[in-house]
C-alpha cells in the first residue's frame, strides 16, 4: 500500500470529504493543502488571492507540497489547481499515488452552488456563467488530472469503492 496518497480534481469534486474518510480507513493522517497554506500563512485562501494575487498563492501551494512530500502515511486533498501548476503533478506522481476524482462539469456546478467554501475563482458567478467557466477551466486542466495513476468517477463515490480500487492497483 502506498504511504502517500494524493486526491486530485476540480474544485467541488469531493477531495476533502473523501480524503478524510480514506485517511480514517487507512489510519493515515489527513492533510488538506488549502488548510495547511492557511495555517502557515495566517491568511485565508480568498485573502491570499485578493491581497497577493494568484501567482503568489501558486508559489505557496508548491512550497506546501514540498513540505507534504516529507510526510508519510498521509492522504492529501490537493487544491483544484495544484496539479496544474509548476511541476507539482510530476512531484506527486514521483512520491505517491495520485487519484483523480472525475466529475462532469454539470455535477461540479451543482456541488459548487451548494458549497459553503469560499472559492475566489468562482465567487459571484451565476449558474450559466459558472458552467461555462467550469467547462473551459476543466478542459485546460484535465490533461494534468488525467496523468493520475487512478481515474475514478467521483459522483456518489463511497470510500469503500475508493479503497477497493486502490487495493486492486497493488
Ligand atoms: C483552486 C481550488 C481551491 C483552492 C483555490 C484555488 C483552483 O481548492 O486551492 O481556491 O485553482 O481550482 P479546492 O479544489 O479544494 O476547492
Amino acid at each position: 500500500m502506498h504511504t502517500r496518497i494524493f486526491l486530485i480534481g476540480f474544485m467541488g469534486s469531493g477531495k476533502t470529504t473523501l480524503g478524510r474518510k480514506l485517511a480514517g480507513k487507512l489510519k493515515y493522517d489527513f492533510v488538506d493543502m488549502d488548510h495547511l497554506i492557511e495555517q502557515t500563512s495566517g491568511m485565508t485562501v480568498p485573502g491570499i488571492f485578493s491581497e497577493h494575487g494568484e501567482d503568489l498563492f501558486r508559489k505557496w501551494e508548491s512550497d506546501i507540497l514540498k513540505e507534504i512530500l516529507r510526510m508519510d502515511h498521509v492522504v492529501v486533498a490537493t487544491g483544484g489547481g495544484a496539479a496544474c501548476h509548476n511541476n507539482n503533478m510530476t512531484l506527486m506522481k514521483q512520491h505517491g499515488l495520485t487519484i483523480y476524482l472525475q466529475l462532469a462539469p454539470e455535477a461540479i456546478r451543482d456541488r459548487l452552488l451548494k458549497s459553503k467554501t469560499q472559492r475566489p475563482l468562482v465567487k459571484g458567478k451565476e449558474p450559466d456563467e459558472l458552467l461555462e467557466y467550469i467547462k473551459e477551466l476543466l478542459s485546460s486542466r484535465e490533461g494534468f488530472y488525467l496523468q493520475s495513476d487512478l481515474v475514478i468517477h467521483g459522483i456518489n463515490l463511497h470510500v469503500e469503492e475508493l479503497l477497493n480500487a486502490i487495493s486492486r492497483l497493488d
